[in-house]
């Protein structure tokens, strides 16, 4: 990929470029819609990823490019988001503008060449990828530094501020923090990161059920809210409680009258879902891998039926899956409302065994699945040149 991107680069702007870095994206293990309410959540690095190059300009131009967009242009003294097919490019843009905030200067613009090895829009974050890959090109390229957790603050706040998503801290945190074969976990009240092997001889396939996934546009800021008017009705009863994170299911369920059914529903999912990744990180350490398996299950039924993320699509996804001995879980990975499934299987589920999952996927719901057979990878990270 380094090649194609150098290649790209040298077609476009006619040089070699000065910096690169490569960025993940990420798979949701488990925890879903949990970090943007303080709570905890678990995902893995993948293999696939984002290759960004760059070098500076003498003028105030900022220049993109990448193996499937049109080109796109701005202006260093006047960054505001870009509309129409120039908008895949406010992910660089909105890191540019984020970095300029945290204080680093950039006193000439530059020209990047972006390709990308990830699906867009399959549900593994190839926005996050773009974010940090940015991220670490330009901090090395004008000189600024900062850490792990700290590039991941700024490709969310591009995300948030910029691109208008107010995603929480999973994407760019797994992005940054990946390591090969192990999971990352994140505590999204403090934003604390620890990596966890992933236990020998298990697997990631991602099922892509090719349905639309736009979250900018989608029900994602919906739930972001539903969520936020949740807490404010439970602090109510419990003024302590900072975030739906620090109250549990028996809490939500006590104040169903006030809250209604649909807000009920709503908190209930975060709320199981803190709960599950902790029986996950006890499953993990004890090597119940079934136990894991149920929760990654378990997940997805209250992705189904409480926080309504999930579609027929990715549903008949997880029953094939179910069906399949080998397969420990699976569950719809990241915001939901289309994209991608996840399965943890053992080493013995195989190609074949993905392709009867596809065939009967696509006899149910008349579209094809894209299968990607991934394994935990290393985080965003410079490249020589
Ligand atoms: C998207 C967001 C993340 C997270 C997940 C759902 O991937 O970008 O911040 O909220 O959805 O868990």
């Amino acid at each position: 990929m380094t090649e194609a991107t150098v290649s790209l680069f040298h077609n476009k702007y006619g040089a070699a470029p000065e910096q690169m870095a490569f960025a993940p994206g990420r798979i949701e293990f488990i925890g879903n819609h949990t970090d943007y309410n303080g709570g905890l959540v678990m995902g893995a690095a993948v293999t696939e990823g984002i290759t960004l190059a760059v070098r500076r300009r003498e003028d105030q131009q900022l220049r993109f490019t990448s193996d499937g967009m049109d080109a796109a242009e701005a202006d260093l003294g006047n960054i505001s988001p870009l509309t129409g097919k120039a908008s895949w490019a406010n992910y660089p843009l909105g890191v540019i503008k984020a970095l300029l905030e945290s204080g680093m200067s950039m006193p000439v613009g530059c020209e990047i060449a972006v390709t990308s090895t990830l699906p867009s829009g399959a549900g593994m974050s190839s926005s996050a990828a773009f974010e940090l890959s940015t991220a670490y090109a330009l901090a090395a390229l004008y000189g600024f530094e900062s850490d792990k957790a700290g590039f991941a603050r700024i490709g969310r706040k591009a995300e948030n501020e910029f691109v208008g998503m107010p995603c929480g801290i999973l994407d760019q945190g797994v992005s940054a923090f990946g390591q090969h074969n192990a999971l990352v976990s994140i505590d999204c009240a403090s934003e604390v990161y620890r990596n966890e092997a992933m236990p020998k001889g298990t697997h990631f396939w991602i099922f892509d059920s090719n349905e639309k996934h736009a979250l900018v546009d989608s029900a994602y800021a919906d739930r972001h809210r539903e969520c936020h008017e949740a807490l404010a009705l439970l602090q109510q009863q419990h003024p302590q409680a900072k975030t739906l994170s620090d109250l549990t299911c028996e809490q939500v369920k006590g104040q169903s009258a006030e809250l209604g059914d649909l807000l009920t529903r709503r908190a209930l999912h975060i709320t199981g879902e803190n709960a599950r990744v902790r029986a996950v990180e006890a499953a993990l350490k004890s090597g119940d891998l079934l136990a894991v398996g149920a929760a990654l299950y378990a997940s997805h039924e209250s992705s189904r039926v409480n926080f309504e993320n999930s579609t027929p699509a990715l549903d008949a996804l997880v029953q094939e899956l179910a069906k399949q001995p080998e397969v420990y879980g699976a569950r719809l990975t990241g915001g939901g409302f289309g994209g991608a499934v996840m399965a943890f299987t053992s080493a013995d589920f195989n190609a074949e065994a993905a392709a009867s999952v596809a065939t009967a996927y696509q006899a149910t719901c008349s579209r094809e699945a894209t299968v990607i057979h991934t394994r935990a990878g290393d985080g965003a990270r410079l490249l020589s040149v």
